[in-house]
């Protein structure tokens, strides 16, 4: 399924770094960054009450979308928790991961769940699809691995090669449009911090003392880059009303206050508007 090493370029990133050396630091910070949580990230960090909410709003997605049986793959696969969720609902799934920490963390889950029949894993970042031969039906992406690609049209290309006409791709992205974080930081007099998702291009966001290279995105920003291979399906919202995971103390003191602002993103999240806020965003495009 694997050939060998090479990393994807557009002309846009060529362009920009033409002997890709400033992308490839880049990308070593943000493997870094992700390997130093792996051990532990299946803790608040990574999958909080507020996480598990949008987590499940991914899988019922993608169920809907696709039949069992399907042969999906993971971009950015964590530590496997959706891989074998997915493998549990009786998908085949292909999971990857730039961080080594991560795939070994997600090797480890597909083992002890007796799924590893269904759950193939593999080191490689989204800027080595092209590393990766077959057919697939869909795609899922979860929680912002695509928000670290340094190059998205690159990526999109690899996806419109790898997933058949008529797949499907499940991203949920870090969004641009956050009115809890704004809020949150500026109460703190944090204004920098408050503005990070303004910036333009790939920008540092330290994490255990780390950085990762990140780039937000309105969906529409974001869709840009897949548009000629997929037809855009679908957008929503996901932790517009609901504060985004890193605030889940606020929501731990009062839960019942919080879930209705839960169910206001159900409802409201795929509005005009309300849907290109919100702490990530869920897109659904369609193989053409
Ligand atoms: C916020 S975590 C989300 C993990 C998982 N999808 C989940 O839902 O828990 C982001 C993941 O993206 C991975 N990642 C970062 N850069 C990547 C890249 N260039 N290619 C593939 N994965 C990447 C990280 O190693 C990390 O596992």
């Amino acid at each position: 399924m694997l050939e060998s090493s090479t990393q994807d370029l557009s002309t846009d990133a060529l362009a920009r770094d033409p002997d890709g050396t400033r992308d490839q630091a880049r990308l070593l910070d943000t493997q870094r960054a992700f390997d130093s949580v792996a051990p532990d990230y299946d803790g608040p960090r990574g999958n909080n009450e507020l996480i598990q909410r949008m987590r499940v709003t991914l899988w019922n997605t993608v169920q809907n979308l696709l039949p069992t049986g399907s042969h999906i793959v993971d971009l950015g696969c964590g530590t496997g928790l959706d891989a074998v969720e997915f493998a549990r609902r009786g998908y085949r799934v292909l999971a990857t991961d730039w961080s080594p920490g991560m795939i070994a963390r997600t090797r480890e889950r597909a083992r002890t769940s007796e799924l590893a029949d269904k759950v193939d894993v593999e080191h490689l970042g989204v800027q080595e699809l092209a590393r990766l031969e077959g057919s697939f039906d869909g795609m899922y992406s979860n929680f912002g691995p695509l928000n670290c690609a340094l190059d998205l049209p690159a990526v999109a290309a690899q996806c419109a090669r790898l997933v058949r006409p008529g797949g499907v791709l499940v991203f949920s992205v870090i969004g641009r449009i956050c009115p809890w974080e704004v809020a949150h930081y500026v109460r703190r007099g944090r204004f920098r911090r408050a503005m990070v998702r303004a910036a333009r291009g790939a920008t540092p966001v330290g994490m255990n003392k780390h950085t990762i290279w990140t780039r937000y995105y309105l969906p529409r920003e974001f869709y840009r880059a897949f548009a000629g291979a997929f037809a855009l399906d679908d957008y929503r919202a996901l932790s517009l009303f609901m504060p985004p995971p890193y605030l889940v103390d606020r929501y731990r003191r009062r839960p019942e206050r919080y879930e209705r602002l839960g169910r206001l993103d159900d409802a409201l999240g795929a509005w005009p508007l309300l849907r290109d806020m919100g702490d990530h965003f869920l897109i659904v495009m369609r193989r053409r």
